[in-house]
C-alpha cells in the first residue's frame, strides 16, 4: 500500500534521520527550514582512542542510540508523532552499517505510520544547511562543502539543481586536518584540536605550501600534509602551536582564494560554507573578511548546522519530496551514493 502523499507546504513536519558516519542524529523540522528539535548524539569518545571511526563500533552505537536519539526529538519538539508528515534518512555516502541503521530506522517508522519515506543524499544536506537557516539566500550560490570526506565547490543554480565548479584530488580538507593532528599527536577529530591550538601558534612561521593557488576550482591537500610531516622531522624543535596555525593558515588561504575566484566566475549572488570544516574559526573569518571585500552576501551556517546533523537532511527532504515525490521502500543504502550535477 502507497502512502497518501501530503500537499508538501509551510506546515509540513519531517522527521529525519542521519547515521551516516559517527553522529545518530534525529530531528524534527517544519515547512523545510523551522528546526523543531534537532538531536545528535557523538560517538567521539569511542573512536578517539583508535585515532578514527572503527566502522563496526559506529554501527553498534547508532544500533544503541538510535531509538532514544529519535524519542528525544520528539519531545523536544512538543508536538504529538501524528504530526509527523515525513520520514527520511540519509541515504549515502557514508558507512554501509552505519547508514543502513538509520535508513531502516526511518523505513519502518515510515510503514508503520504510513507516511511517505525520503532518502537523502548527506553531501546535498551540508548543501542545505545554509538553506536551512536563511531561506531568504538567492541563487546562483556558490557553496564551498568542506567535509572529511569531500572538498568541492558547488554552484546551486536552483533547489536540486547544483553545477560542480571542482573538487579535491586527493584528500579532503577535514581529512587533512585529522591526518596532521594524528601526527602531531593532537588527538580525534583533528579539525577542533586544530583549531583551537593554532590561536596560540604563528600563522606565518612556517611557510606551507598553497598547491595549485593561483589557478582552477580544484583542490589538493595532500602534499601540505607531506610538507608538515617533512617539516616537523627536520625541525624536531619547531614549536606545535606554530606548525598548527602554519598549516591551518594554508589550508584556509587556498580554500578562500578558490571560493571567492568561484563566486566571481559565476556571478554568484551568495556564497556559504558547508561541511564540518565550516566550523573552523578562522576560516569563517576568512571568508567573510573576503565576502565583504568583494561586494558578495557571505553566509556562515551555526557551527552546530555544519557538522553532521539531521537538521539539514529534513531540509533536502521537504524540498525533494516537492519536487520529486517520496523514494521507494525498495532503495536502500548507498555507501557511494554520489550528487548529480548539471554540466
Ligand atoms: O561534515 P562532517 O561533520 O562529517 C563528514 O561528513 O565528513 O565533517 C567532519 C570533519 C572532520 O574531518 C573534522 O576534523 C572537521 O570536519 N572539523 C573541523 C572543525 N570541526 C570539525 N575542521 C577544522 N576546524 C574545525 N573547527
Ligand atoms: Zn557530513
Amino acid at each position: 500500500m502507497h502512502p497518501t502523499l501530503p500537499q508538501v507546504d509551510k506546515s509540513t513536519v519531517v522527521l529525519a534521520i542521519e547515521t551516516s558516519c559517527d553522529e545518530t542524529a534525529a530531528a524534527l523540522v517544519m515547512g523545510g527550514h523551522d528546526v523543531l528539535s534537532s538531536v545528535v548524539s557523538t560517538q567521539i569518545d569511542l573512536h578517539a582512542q583508535y585515532g578514527g571511526v572503527v566502522p563496526e563500533i559506529a554501527s553498534r552505537a547508532h544500533l544503541e542510540h538510535i531509538n532514544p536519539v529519535i524519542a528525544r526529538a520528539i519531545v523536544e519538539a512538543g508536538i504529538d508523532e501524528s504530526r509527523i508528515d515525513v520520514v527520511a534518512a540519509t541515504v549515502g555516502p557514508g558507512l554501509i552499517g552505519a547508514l543502513l541503521v538509520g535508513v531502516s530506522a526511518a523505513k519502518s517508522l515510515a510503514l508503520t505510520w504510513k507516511r511517505p519515506f525520503v532518502g537523502v543524499n548527506h553531501m546535498e544536506a551540508h548543501l542545505y544547511a545554509a538553506f536551512l537557516e536563511d531561506p531568504t539566500l538567492e541563487f546562483p550560490l556558490v557553496v564551498l562543502l568542506v567535509s572529511g570526506g569531500h572538498t568541492m565547490l558547488v554552484e546551486m543554480q536552483d533547489h536540486g539543481r547544483y553545477r560542480l565548479l571542482g573538487q579535491t584530488i586527493d584528500d579532503a580538507a577535514g581529512e587533512a586536518f585529522d591526518k596532521v593532528a594524528r601526527f602531531l599527536g593532537l588527538g580525534y577529530p583533528g579539525g577542533p584540536a586544530i583549531d583551537s591550538l593554532a590561536v596560540h601558534g604563528n600563522p606565518e612561521a612556517i611557510a606551507f605550501p598553497r598547491a595549485m593557488l593561483h589557478e582552477g576550482f580544484e583542490f589538493s591537500f595532500s602534499g601540505l600534509k607531506t610538507s608538515v610531516m617533512n617539516h616537523v622531522r627536520k625541525h624536531p624543535e619547531a614549536e606545535t602551536v606554530d606548525v598548527a596555525a602554519s598549516f591551518q593558515a594554508a589550508v584556509v588561504d587556498v580554500l578562500v582564494t578558490k571560493a571567492r575566484r568561484a563566486a566571481r566566475a559565476v556571478g554568484a549572488r551568495s556564497l556559504a560554507l558547508g561541511g564540518g570544516v565550516a566550523a573552523n574559526t578562522l576560516l569563517r573569518t576568512e571568508f567573510m573578511a573576503a565576502c565583504a571585500a568583494d561586494g558578495v552576501r557571505g553566509f556562515l551556517p551555526s557551527r552546530a548546522m555544519c557538522t553532521d546533523n539531521a537538521a539539514m537532511i529534513a531540509s533536502v527532504a521537504w524540498h525533494r519530496l516537492r519536487s520529486d515525490g517520496p523514494t521507494s521502500l525498495e532503495i536502500g543504502a548507498d555507501p557511494g551514493l554520489r550528487l548529480s550535477f548539471v554540466q
